[in-house]
C-alpha cells in the first residue's frame, strides 16, 4: 500500500506539539528531496539528507542566499535586506562584508570573551540557585549570549536588554505570521544602529560597527544601510541560537542522567560535549536558498527561481553519517554536524557560540549540585528555530 502523502513541514503545530523527527526520518528514507505544496504557503523543495543538503549549502553559484535564507509564506514577495545583508548576499558582495568583520570572530578573539562569559554565567546562576522555580529560557538562557558579547555588537549598558528584546521579536516570524511584530522589531534594531554608526565614526571602538565604519573609511564599498543590516543580523543570529543550545541542552541532559553524570565527573571532553549539544539542539531548523538556474539535485530537477530548503535538524540525524543519531552521546567523535551551516556562510560566530556554551556548562556543573524540572516544557511553534519557549526548573546548590 502506498504511504500517505507527507505534508505539514510548515505547520506550526508540528513543532510545538508534534514529532517533526518522525516526518524527517520518513522523508530521508522515502524522498530525500521532496516538493511541498502546503496550505497558506508558497511551494518549496525540502532537502533532508546530509549529502544533498551540504551540496546545496556549499554551492552558492547554483543556490543563492540573496532571495532570503528562511522559508516564509509569501516567498515571491521581496525580502528586506536581500542582496545587501551579509547573510543574504552571495560572493563577491558577501566576501567583502565577511572580510571586514572576520578579525573580530577568530577563535583567538572568541577566547578573549572567556572572562566575561564566566562573570555573566556566575551572575545569572546566582540569581536562580536555591531561589525557587524559574523559567530557564527567559530568566537565564535568553539573557546570557547578548550580555556576554554586547560590547562586540556595540550595545552597552541599559541598551543590552532593549536590543535583546527587539532581537527576540525580530526572529519570531512564525508565531507572527504576517510579520508585523518582527518587522517593527527589526526597525527598532535598525534605528539603534543608525545612531551608533554616527557615534563610531568619531569615536571608533573594538566592535563590529567600528570595524565596518573603519573599513568604509579605508575605501571599502559598504553603505551605511549594509552596515546597519549586518549588525541587525548579528544581534539576532547571536542571541536566539545560543540560548537554544543552553535550554534545549539542559533539557537533553535532564533526559539523559548518565550523560549529565559523565559531564559532571569530567569523563567526557567539554569540547565534544558542547558540539554534541549543538548537534542535538540544532537551533536553526532549516536554511533556504533559491535556485539560480535549472539544476539537478538528487533524483529531481529543480527549476530556476524555486525555493530549496535544507533541513539541518534532519541532516544532523542522517543515519548514513551519524552512528546512532537518536542518542545523545557527549563523547561523539567525529561529529560533523551542520548546526552552524556549511559553505561560504558557515556561522562566523561558531567559536564564540562554542566558548559561551562551554563556559556556561562549566559554571553550571561547578555551582549547581541538583537540577530539577518542575513543570512541562513548551516548544515554540516555529519551523525556523528549533526552540523551547518555556523550561520550568529549580537549581539547587546541594
Ligand atoms: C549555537 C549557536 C549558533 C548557531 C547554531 C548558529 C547557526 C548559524 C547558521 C546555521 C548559519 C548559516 C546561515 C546560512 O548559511 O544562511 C549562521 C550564520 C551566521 N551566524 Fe551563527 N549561529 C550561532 C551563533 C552565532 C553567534 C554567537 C554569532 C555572533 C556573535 C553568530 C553570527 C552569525 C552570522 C553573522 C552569520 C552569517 C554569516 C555569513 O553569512 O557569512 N552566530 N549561524
Amino acid at each position: 500500500m502506498a504511504s500517505p502523502a507527507i505534508t505539514g513541514l510548515t505547520d506550526p503545530h508540528l513543532y510545538s506539539h508534534g514529532d517533526p523527527h518522525a516526518v524527517w526520518t520518513r522523508l530521508r528514507r522515502e524522498r530525500p528531496v521532496s516538493w511541498h505544496d502546503e496550505p497558506d504557503h508558497e511551494p518549496f523543495w525540502a532537502v533532508t539528507t546530509y549529502d544533498e543538503g551540504l551540496a546545496v549549502l556549499s554551492d552558492w553559484k547554483r543556490f543563492s542566499s540573496a532571495g532570503g535564507t528562511f522559508l516564509r509564506p509569501n516567498l515571491s514577495d521581496p525580502y528586506p535586506g536581500a542582496g545587501v545583508m551579509m547573510t543574504l548576499s552571495d560572493p563577491p558582495r558577501h566576501d567583502v562584508l565577511r572580510k571586514a568583520a572576520a578579525a573580530l570572530f577568530t577563535p583567538k578573539a572568541a577566547a578573549g570573551f572567556r572572562a566575561r562569559a564566566t562573570e555573566v554565567s556566575q551572575s545569572l546562576l546566582r540569581g536562580v540557585v536555591d531561589a525557587g522555580p524559574h523559567d530557564f529560557v527567559n530568566d537565564v538562557a535568553a539573557r546570557y549570549p547578548l550580555q556576554v558579547i554586547a560590547g562586540l555588537l556595540g550595545v552597552e549598558g541599559e541598551d543590552v536588554e532593549r536590543v535583546a528584546g527587539f532581537a527576540e521579536a525580530a526572529v519570531d516570524n512564525i508565531a507572527d505570521l504576517d510579520g508585523m511584530v518582527s518587522h517593527q522589531a527589526h526597525l527598532e534594531v535598525l534605528a539603534y544602529y543608525a545612531e551608533l554608526i554616527e557615534e563610531r565614526r568619531t569615536r571608533p571602538t573594538n566592535d563590529v560597527v567600528s570595524a565596518f565604519v573603519l573599513a568604509q573609511a579605508d575605501g571599502l564599498d559598504i553603505t551605511d544601510d549594509e552596515i546597519i543590516l549586518t549588525c541587525d543580523n548579528l544581534a539576532v543570529a547571536a542571541g536566539e541560537t545560543t540560548r537554544q543550545v543552553l535550554s534545549g541542552g539542559l533539557l537533553a541532559l535532564l533526559d539523559n542522567p548518565a550523560q549529565l553524570a559523565a559531564l559532571r565527573s569530567g569523563t567526557v571532553p567539554l569540547r565534544s560535549a558542547v558540539d554534541e549539544l549543538v548537534r542535538w539542539t540544532t537551533p536553526v531548523n532549516h536554511l533556504m536558498r533559491t535556485a539560480v538556474a535549472d539544476t539537478p539535485l538528487g533524483d529531481v530537477e529543480i527549476r530556476a527561481g524555486q525555493a530549496v530548503s535544507v533541513w539541518l535538524s534532519s541532516l544532523n540525524r542522517d543515519e548514513t553519517v551519524f552512528d546512532r543519531p537518536t542518542e545523545l552521546r557527549l563523547d561523539r567523535n567525529p561529529n560533523p554536524h551542520v548546526s552552524f551551516g556549511g559553505g561560504r556562510h558557515f556561522c562566523i560566530g561558531a567559536p564564540l557560540a562554542r566558548l559561551m556554551t562551554g563556559v556556561f556548562l562549566e559554571e553550571t556543573m561547578r555551582g549547581v549540585a541538583r537540577i530539577e524540572l518542575v513543570g512541562e516544557p513548551r516548544r515554540k511553534p516555529s519551523y525556523v528555530t528549533n526552540s523551547l519557549e518555556f523550561l520550568p526548573f529549580s537549581f539547587h546548590s546541594e
